[in-house]
């Protein structure tokens, strides 16, 4: 699935689930009523500049100014925040609850510094298949979320959908995603977590069931097994450079618990590479493997020193991973 994001796919202004309208509805209240008490102030401050001016005004009496700050300055400040306290945790209330009743699949989101491992389970809990930085829920069904952390703090951001949610290290964190809208939206870590948090960044791609379950299949099941030739060379530079911190699951083998780097099984199939800092494609791929620094400097991942023809060999092979 390629082609560019869905417009306004990265912004809480345009809500494609029911909470992320609830957060919406709070935005614009609040808007309109700083603009309000802005407007209110600015009036209160012009009128007395105004009042100071005009020859012959007498100053208010002691009394009279107390009341005006007492009631402009105490109470009315005090109703107007209390009120938007009370909206914002009424709004936060509503999307706290993460239970999904007869949920049939379970996401469990991991961050890592700074990349995003996706971990799809059944009911029980078996793994159904392990993907990153590329998310996929099906449209008008509520999905179960678990966030976690490898490392530090991050935070699990899809403006579109709802608000941010810390991931800790050692604690599970859970949230209901129900996604109203099809469309293909940009999540974000919210959590500086390293010189690389501003490109740990992902893609959630929100579909119609068919095409969601065509999907999963197609991440469940095994590596493609690459053609003789230069795809079948790059499988063997696959394993010598790069299969320490990499995984392509090939025919027969289990999951593996979760390494060091992104699983490649189906790297293939994703719209793009460095946790959706590089477009999908050969010329990104290859300049990638090449020279990540150049791409995300400090990324954990190191140059890759390759003859151009072992570039060229594991790049047909990654490529032909759909
Ligand atoms: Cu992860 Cu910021």
């Amino acid at each position: 699935m390629n082609g560019p994001l869905t417009h306004g796919a990265h912004s809480v202004l345009s809500p494609a689930s029911g909470q992320a309208e609830a957060i919406v509805v709070l935005w614009w209240v609040m808007l309109a009523v700083s603009v309000l008490v802005f407007l209110a102030v600015m009036a209160a401050l012009a009128l007395g500049a105004w009042r100071a001016r005009r020859p012959g005004t007498q100053a208010l009496s002691e009394a009279a100014s107390r009341r005006l700050v007492l009631a402009g300055g105490v109470a009315v400040p005090l109703a107007v925040l209390i009120a938007l306290v009370l909206g914002s945790v009424r709004t936060d209330l509503a999307g706290a609850d993460d239970r999904v009743p007869g949920a049939r699949i379970v996401v469990e989101v991991t961050g890592w510094q700074w990349w995003w491992a996706v971990r799809y389970l059944d009911a029980d809990g078996a793994t159904l298949a392990i993907t990153a930085n590329q998310i996929h829920v099906p449209v008008g069904e509520p999905v179960r979320v678990l966030l976690r952390s490898g490392d530090v703090i991050h935070s699990f951001w899809v403006p579109n959908l709802r608000g941010k949610t810390d991931m800790i290290p050692g604690i599970v964190n859970a949230a209901a995603y129900e996604a109203t809208r099809a469309g293909v939206y940009r999540g974000q870590c919210a959590e500086f977590c390293g010189t690389q948090h501003a490109r740990m960044a992902f893609e959630l791609v929100a579909q119609p069931r068919e095409d969601f379950d065509r999907w999963l299949a197609q991440q469940r099941a095994p590596a493609a097994v690459p053609e003789p030739g230069r795809a079948a060379e790059g499988r063997r530079v696959f394993d010598r450079d790069c299969a320490n911190c990499h995984r392509v699951r090939e025919a027969g083998e289990g999951f593996w618990p979760q390494g060091l780097g992104p699983d490649l099984t189906h790297v293939a199939s994703r719209r793009r590479l460095g946790a959706a800092t590089l477009p999908n494609g050969p010329a990104h791929l290859a300049g990638w493997i090449a020279d990540p620094q150049g791409a995300k400097p400090g990324v954990h991942m190191p140059p890759v020193p390759l003859e151009p023809g072992e570039l060229k060999a594991v790049v047909a092979y990654l490529m032909a991973l759909e």
